[in-house]
């Protein structure tokens, strides 16, 4: 037999849980809520420092797929911040992207320069440089890169094929005589040879464009260093750039992929609907 009491005390239970189910589901929504907004900050975060295009002169907003990159610079077409123009004007002398003049001190051997047109490739062509992009105080950029760990090979190539050449400056970012409108040797240096001017592949990679570069002992294909020369359609340095960013603390170990952050999101949509 049930007394008016205990039919109240009844009610006042069933009240009581279902607005404590009330509250368990809003706060479960409110979990998974902020498990799927960190995920996608991450993700974001993740995108912009291994797959984004530094703020630069000739630089596109983001990296996408090219039809065709000229020559040298082909390798990064199915993903560059080049367009195909910047690619072939990265070939020529005095090309409109910077005007710069590799024959400064006679005409730069085809040896040495096809490193010189490689490494203009990887800067305006690479979504993978993100780690090392710093804001650059300079009329011409707003970012530049610092210390980008060059791979030992890929150095020593280079240092080694500019060797019979000749330049004026240490520095071939800033100091020039750019009164004529290239640059030209200033007044009181003279043309030396490249190793006079560079002792060493590791002199010459990290002061040619004021640190840019940072010489490795790493090889190709080790993950540890930025590769100037690939071949094929795998750019090796996305792993790379994960790699140091992870190191610097700039994301996190794991790999966020698109299903990772798509999880929370199904299961934050399934509790929202239910
Ligand atoms: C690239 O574009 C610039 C500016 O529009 C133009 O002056 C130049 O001739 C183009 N270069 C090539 C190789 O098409």
């Amino acid at each position: 037999m049930r007394t008016g009491r205990s039919r109240a005390h009844e009610q006042h239970v069933g009240l009581w849980r279902v607005r404590n189910s009330h509250r368990h589901r809003e706060m479960l929504r409110l979990l998974i809520l902020g498990l799927t907004l960190s995920v996608v900050v991450m993700a974001v975060d993740e995108e912009e420092v291994l797959n984004s295009c530094m703020d630069g002169k000739h630089h596109k907003a983001r990296p996408s797929s090219e039809g065709a990159l000229y020559r040298q610079c082909a390798p990064w077409k199915s993903n560059a911040c080049c367009t195909s123009n910047t690619s072939e004007e990265a070939h020529l002398d005095q090309s409109y992207l910077y005007g710069f003049n590799w024959d400064h001190c006679g005409i730069l051997t085809e040896q040495c320069k096809r490193h010189f047109i490689q490494d203009t490739c990887l800067y305006e062509c690479s979504p993978h440089l993100g780690p090392w992009v710093q804001k650059a105080d300079e009329s011409w950029r707003k970012e530049r890169i610092l210390d980008v760990p060059i791979c030992k090979t890929d150095c020593e190539e280079w240092w080694t094929d500019c060797k019979e050449d000749f330049t004026c400056k240490e520095n071939w970012h800033k100091g020039w005589d750019w009164s004529s409108g290239i640059n030209k040797c200033p007044e009181n240096t003279e043309c030396r040879k490249f190793t006079d001017v560079f002792p060493s592949p590791a002199d010459f990679c990290e002061k040619v464009w004021s640190n840019s570069y940072k010489y490795t002992s790493y090889d190709r294909g080790s993950k540890r260093c930025v590769q100037l020369w690939f071949e094929g359609n795998r750019n090796p340095n996305k792993e790379v750039a994960r790699f140091y960013a992870v190191q610097k603390g700039l994301i996190s170990e794991s790999p966020v992929d698109k299903r990772t952050a798509l999880l929370p999101l199904t299961v934050f949509l399934a509790v929202m609907l239910s």
